[in-house]
């Protein structure tokens, strides 16, 4: 994992100078605890918690977690892989637990997983869900922007890094077939 040690920032043209690196930072340096506790309101007509309460906890803690490790503004540029195990229930104290897998010129993957325990019993947490988001970092104009290299600390973390390498080489795959499948629809006059 030399290779993510350091990122280039800066001018990149070609008759620019040697830009300055940004040095990466360590997985634990941005990961970060989300706790909540459900509650009535945040149910579906089933009764049990709605899926969307879980997304928007777990948005905001990889968000939390793509802005410390870059430094600055991050936003969602993708959700996937979002997977509920176990359904949560009213009462339940949720701990979303998110780092940083990834690290990319200007993106990062955020790895997300969802514990639940009851609020008022000392009983282990149990895994509910998980997710893996891509956030890109962007400037004040909302422009993506370099990010510090991610420096995984543990072999989970070197692990982890190199699933999101797989997961981020299916994603680059994914779109660029649908790109071309709809160029070539479009080519051959199909208006859909
Ligand atoms: C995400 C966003 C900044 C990307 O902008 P862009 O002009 O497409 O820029 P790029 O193509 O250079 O992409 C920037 C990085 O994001 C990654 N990226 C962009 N779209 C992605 C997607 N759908 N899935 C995964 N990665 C993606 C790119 O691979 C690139 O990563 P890299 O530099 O590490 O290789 C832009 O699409 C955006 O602002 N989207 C809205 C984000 C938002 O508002 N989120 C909140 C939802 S309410």
């Amino acid at each position: 994992m030399t290779d993510q040690a350091t990122a280039a920032v800066g001018p990149e043209s070609p008759e620019s100078p040697e830009p300055p690196e940004i040095p990466g930072k360590p997985t634990s340096a941005s990961r970060t605890t989300l706790s909540h506790i459900m509650t009535q309101a945040d149910t579906n007509l089933l009764g049990t918690v709605h899926g969307g309460v879980i997304m928007k906890l777990v948005d905001d803690a990889a968000g939390a977690v793509a802005g410390r490790h870059s430094g600055g503004p991050a936003v969602t540029a993708s959700m996937d892989e979002m997977a509920f195990l176990e359904p949560v229930r009213v009462g339940d104290l949720v701990h979303v637990k998110a780092q940083v897998n990834w690290t990319g010129r200007t993106s990062m993957e955020v790895g997300v997983r969802v514990l639940a325990e009851r609020w008022n019993e000392s009983t282990p947490a149990t895994q509910v869900g998980s997710a893996y988001l891509v956030f890109a970092a962007v400037d004040a104009d909302g422009r993506p922007r370099r990010v510090p290299p991610v420096l995984p600390e543990t072999e989970r973390d070197e692990r982890r890094y190199q699933e999101a390498q797989i997961r981020r080489t299916h994603r680059l795959a994914r779109r660029r077939a649908i790109k071309e499948l709809r160029e070539k629809r479009a080519a051959e006059g199909f208006d859909d």
